[in-house]
């Protein structure tokens, strides 16, 4: 392994995560484990240079405050520690923004270098996916978003044709991209990739359907209902292949972190597919996953692109799916990314789509009367995308917009645009 390990212990603070950030930041890799990891299972991790015991509000579980073992300290690294006052570390840190006493343990007391970059990173997990898998098959459900791309770009780099991928097209997918993702996987990257068009088949089992709970369970369940026959076609597979990234990890929480949300495997498979995880990308935050994907080589639009829902178009053609008005909804959406991109704002705004409900209204074209729908424009901006505001659009994109949307997509006769904060709106209409 190439690069030096700074160990953060998590004794309940809930700023695990910035120090892990501000510490790589800095040039060095850090990796948050449990206040009681064993003393054995520490001195296993890599290339360990010091540690630091981080303290906070949560450290007191069911009326006890949790220790480290002491025998930690014996271990012969470097250890300091922040709000915890137990401590028998002869530094502490005084508080995050601290970065003085933070650089000195780094570089000083530990000795670290600062050689945590991505290339090192890639070698490195290209390393160890060798050594996991062996000889042996990895099976990895590739949707085209940052994540299941940049795992399988890495996969490809570390085992080339013992990776197989499989790309399962809903229907629900935007303009071109499935064959943006076979374009780049099968054709630039020579990845094994097996490509299942199911439009029909999730179509049909979506037709009528109009509860928005109803729909994404179809789509979840059909999803995992294709990939599974698929897996089962093959032969001599181990492995399966998974975009786990840190977030997700962590939020599933520790005994000291407050459980945001479970962290569940992608898909939710069956267990008795009885696959081995790989899960290259699991100490990686998402901007770091994005970095590691520009230096695989992934095309920008790929590593860079809006966050996609898995249901696709799917909860964007509102009530019960119709083909023409998925294929409005794809086309002004092509349209709409086409003009932000023209325009740079898909550099600025977080997320933008449009959305296409299940109801007409009247109006005019060719001096006659028609009846048709509309498409709803939603642009805004976030952060964690628990909120969100609405990215104040200037009238003139907005007005090209529209005209091409009128002139370009069929059934279409009126354009709105959302006007609505999340809360009380959602960012997705259903
Ligand atoms: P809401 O609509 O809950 O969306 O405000 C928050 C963010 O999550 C995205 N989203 C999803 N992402 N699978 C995903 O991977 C999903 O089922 C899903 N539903 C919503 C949404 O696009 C927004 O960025």
């Amino acid at each position: 392994m190439k690069q030096d390990l700074i160990v953060i212990l998590d004794l309940g603070s809930t700023q695990n995560t910035v120090l892990a950030r501000q510490i790589r930041d800095l040039g060095v890799y850090s990796e948050i484990h449990p206040h009681d990891i064993s003393p054995k299972a520490l001195n296993a991790l890599p290339n360990v240079k010091g540690i630091i015991l981080n303290g906070g509000e949560n450290r007191v579980v069911d009326g006890q405050a949790v220790e480290v073992n002491p025998a930690l300290y014996e271990l012969g690294y470097p250890v300091i520690s922040i709000d915890y006052p137990q401590s028998k570390c002869q530094t502490r840190l005084s508080a995050l923004p601290d970065q003085d006493t933070l650089k000195k343990f780094l570089f000083e007391d530990c000795a670290a270098e600062a050689n945590w970059t991505m290339k090192n990173f890639i070698e490195d997990q290209a390393e160890l996916i060798r050594r996991q898998v062996g000889d042996r098959k990895v099976l990895l459900a590739l949707s085209g978003g940052v994540d299941s791309s940049v795992v399988a770009a890495l996969l490809i780099k570390a085992i080339g044709q013992q990776l197989v991928c499989v790309h399962v097209n809903h229907g629900l997918m935007r303009k071109n991209e499935s064959e943006s993702v076979v374009n780049v996987f099968r054709n630039e990257l020579h990845a094994n990739l097996i490509y299942v068009d199911a439009s029909e088949r999730f179509l049909g089992k979506l037709a009528g359907v109009a509860d928005p709970e109803q729909k994404r369970k179809i789509i979840g369940g059909e999803f995992i209902r294709v990939f599974e026959e698929e897996a089962r076609k093959l032969e001599g597979i181990d492995f399966l292949g998974q975009g786990t990234i840190y977030p997700d990890i962590i939020e599933s929480g520790t005994k000291t972190a407050k459980m945001v949300k479970s962290h569940h495997n992608v898909g939710g498979l069956p267990e008795d597919l009885k696959f081995q995880l790989v899960e290259p990308l699991k100490q990686l935050f998402k901007d770091e996953v994005r970095a590691c994907g520009v230096e695989l080589g992934l095309p920008h639009d790929m590593v860079y692109r809006q966050p996609f829902p898995g249901p696709g178009l799917g909860v964007r053609c509102l009530g019960a799916i119709t083909r023409d008005r998925l294929e409005a909804v794809r086309e002004s959406d092509a349209i709409l990314r086409e003009e932000f991109a023209r325009a740079g704002l898909d550099k600025k705004v977080w997320q933008y789509f449009t959305v296409v409900p299940d109801f007409k209204s009247v109006g005019m074209k060719n001096n006659a009367r028609v009846f048709e729908y509309m498409v709803i424009i939603r642009a805004i901006n976030t952060i964690d995308a628990m909120t969100a505001s609405v990215e104040k659009v200037d009238w003139e994109v907005l007005d090209r917009i529209t005209n091409r949307i009128l002139a370009e997509v069929g059934n279409v006769n009126r354009v709105c645009f959302d006007m609505s904060p999340k809360p009380p709106a959602t960012i997705e209409f259903e």
